[in-house]
């Protein structure tokens, strides 16, 4: 079983919890951009969760056919029962085209749940199989997180508590590497940017959420990476990097400097691009 479907099972006040996150994120984040890119008249929106952004393009657009696909039972109900179509395969296995592909934070999801180590081959398989089910001319539009470039860095925390809790996230992720990850007083560390920033990223979302968090990577690729894997098939017509409000986030917890202003500019990704051929 699935572990978002073991969690959504077992715990369904932390699922639904975690639902209601995702439809304020569509209100707040650069998501909430995403129906102004859509064209042509059938949309696929992949990893749908409880349907927002469903709604939203019902709303604008109540002319064009508009599909969700949710590999999670709990969520693909939900979307059912506010009257959508949802297919409930990984869009490898199906045999319909769209005019646009939507991937709202959900290529993370898909790699970071999948055993595979070369997360840049999972994202490409998958816009492949993007790439043969859209119509000539047809577009994806990807918001997702970006991982830090590789360098060392460093991090005052507000509360030595926060020190206990990143070392304890390393050793949950199977990251222990001694020589680069020290303290330097009780409230800061020394540690690569990926990781760091891979943990406030798990971190914002607080306790509750861990569980479900840390199984994840957000920032799954460089942005650089972002790039090369969309531009190998594609013609990009956006490519943005956002801060968002994840500074805001991480306040709560960090000594805002310089380094972290430098590390969230990218928090997250926003492309378009075009099948052209
Ligand atoms: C972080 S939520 C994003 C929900 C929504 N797209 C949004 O932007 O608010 C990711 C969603 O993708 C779904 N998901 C995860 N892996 C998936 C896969 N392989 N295929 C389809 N959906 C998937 C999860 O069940 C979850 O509902």
């Amino acid at each position: 079983m699935n572990f978002l479907t073991k969690l959504a099972t077992e715990n369904i006040e932390n699922y639904n919890q975690y639902l209601n996150r995702m439809t304020v994120s569509t209100e707040v984040s650069t998501k909430k951009n995403i129906p102004f890119y859509v064209k042509g008249d059938k949309i696929l929106d992949v990893g749908c969760g409880s349907g927002v952004m469903l709604e939203k393009l019902r709303e604008l657009y109540g002319k064009k056919e508009i599909v969700g696909l949710e590999i999670n039972k709990y969520a693909a109900n939900i979307c059912r029962k506010k009257g959508f179509r949802i297919i409930e395969k990984p869009l490898e296995e199906i045999n319909e085209k769209f005019d646009t592909i939507i991937f709202s934070s959900v290529l993370h999801e898909i790699a970071s749940y999948n055993d595979n180590t070369d997360k840049y081959k999972i994202i490409k398989n998958v816009l492949n199989a993007a790439y043969d089910r859209l119509t000539v001319g047809g577009r994806i539009i990807i918001r997702d997180g970006v991982q830090a470039d590789l360098y060392p860095v460093f991090i005052e925390f507000k509360d030595k508590e926060v020190v206990k809790d990143y070392f304890k996230y390393c050793e949950d992720i199977g990251y222990n590497n001694f020589f680069t990850r020290r303290n330097v007083t009780d409230n800061t560390i020394v540690d690569f940017a990926p990781i760091i920033k891979e943990f406030c990223f798990t971190y914002t979302w607080g306790k509750d959420s861990y569980a479900r968090e840390v199984k994840e990577r957000f920032g799954i690729l460089t942005a650089d990476d972002w790039y090369r894997v969309v531009d190998n098939l594609f013609y990009i017509e956006c490519f943005e990097t956002n801060r968002e409000q994840y500074l805001d986030y991480i306040e709560r917890f960090c000594v805002i400097d310089k380094n972290l202003e430098k590390m969230f500019e990218d928090a997250t990704v926003f492309i378009v691009a075009e099948k052209l051929l």
